[in-house]
């Protein structure tokens, strides 16, 4: 059957009300698209499913006190700290980066497409990374590339809100997340780590710190090798470092030098409907980028861009197939970004 028959069965059983039919069309569907490679689709499908069957299982309203009312209770805790659940599409070409971190990433996507050779052997798989350094500068974006050079389901954790919502909890929330998160094969993405360092300021309690530590040193012990865990940093200094051991490997994220800049400009005007009047133009605008993000970068030249449009359309240029960047816009734009990170 193809993919056009699966979807036909399921709107049938949907319009009669079949349950069981249509639960047994969407897991064919699932098969049949993890067959033809269409891997994120089959992942949202099934996440779709299983948070569907998790929200029905108590028919009717629960009993207040019971295990039931409990399980629904935590489910919706659970939901203001997973702030996002996703597929991507993103691939190592996406992100630029110094040959050192290119080359830890690709071995950490080798590492998890040979986990059944390395485990004949019984050896652990590296599953619990740190990505650290400034913002702007991809910690966020590899993480995606990983999830979908690996294709697999990425849980977005806000450690924020689990670390100030309620004061001395925090382990037991921390508890609560790995637990639903470490029961797919996925990526757990904790971003700002750091905030964990805010524990010491909040807690009275000096014990505090120590809990939510051995926690998160015990939820990695438990974590299935399948998965894995990334905590994304720009305070590195900020955390614990008993807990910084734990991770298999520190991946450091850092501003891009003059090859990066040049990489990101021709991966930012790649589709060739922008570009430089001439090499030199081109060449002058990597050397006023120093010092800034990959982020800083992007967002002048998508500025300059902008504006460079808006000049032509206020002339009533009715050729907009091939713009020339105006290389003077887009150096007050750099030059403006320089200027927010000053002040910040
Ligand atoms: N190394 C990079 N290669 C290509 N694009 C990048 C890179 N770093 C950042 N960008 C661009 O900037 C955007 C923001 O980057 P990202 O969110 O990954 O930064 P971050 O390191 O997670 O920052 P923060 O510490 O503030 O969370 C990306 O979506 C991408 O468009
Ligand atoms: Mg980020």
């Amino acid at each position: 059957m193809k993919q056009s028959g699966y979807i036909k069965e399921i709107v049938k059983s949907g319009l009669e009300n079949d349950q069981e039919k249509f639960k047994a069309a969407l897991n064919e569907l699932i098969e049949y698209s993890k067959k033809t490679r269409k891997i994120n689709f089959a992942l949202q499908l099934q996440s779709l499913l299983k948070d569907a069957m998790q929200n029905s299982k108590p028919i009717g309203p629960a009993l207040v006190g019971s295990d039931t009312y409990f399980a629904r209770l935590e489910d919706r805790e659970l939901n203001d700290f997973i702030i996002e659940k996703l597929t991507s599409n993103y691939s190592l070409e996406n992100l630029i980066c110094k040959d050192e971190l290119r080359r830890d990433l690709e071995y950490i996507i080798k590492e998890h497409r040979s986990r059944e050779i390395i485990r004949k052997f019984d050896l652990p798989i590296a599953n619990k990374f740190l990505m650290y350094g400034p913002s702007g500068c991809g910690k966020t974006l590899a993480s995606y590339v990983l999830a979908g050079e690996l294709q697999k389901m990425m849980y977005v954790i806000n450690l924020g809100a689990i670390v100030s919502f309620k004061l001395g909890e925090t382990s037991k929330n921390l508890a609560k997340v790995f637990r639903k998160a470490s029961t797919d094969d996925c990526i757990i993405f904790i971003d700002e780590f750091d905030s964990l360092g805010k524990v010491r300021d909040y807690s009275q309690d000096h014990g505090e710190m120590k809990r939510i530590v051995n926690t998160i040193l015990q939820l990695f012990d438990y974590l299935p090798q399948s998965s894995i865990v990334i905590a994304a940093t720009n305070q590195i200094q900020m955390i614990d470092s008993a807990l910084v051991r734990r991770f298999d490997s520190m991946l450091k994220f850092e501003l891009p030098g003059e090859k990066q800049v040049r990489e990101l400009i021709q991966l930012t005007l790649r589709n060739g409907t922008f570009r430089f009047s001439n090499r030199n133009s081109f060449e002058s605008v990597i050397k006023v980028c120093e010092g800034l993000s990959y982020y800083g970068i992007q967002k002048a030249l998508i500025g300059a861009i902008k504006r460079t449009i808006f000049e032509k359309t206020e002339k009533n240029e009715s050729d907009l197939s091939n713009l020339v960047i105006d290389t003077r816009i887009l150096k007050q734009m750099v030059k403006a970004e320089k200027k927010n990170l000053l002040q910040l």
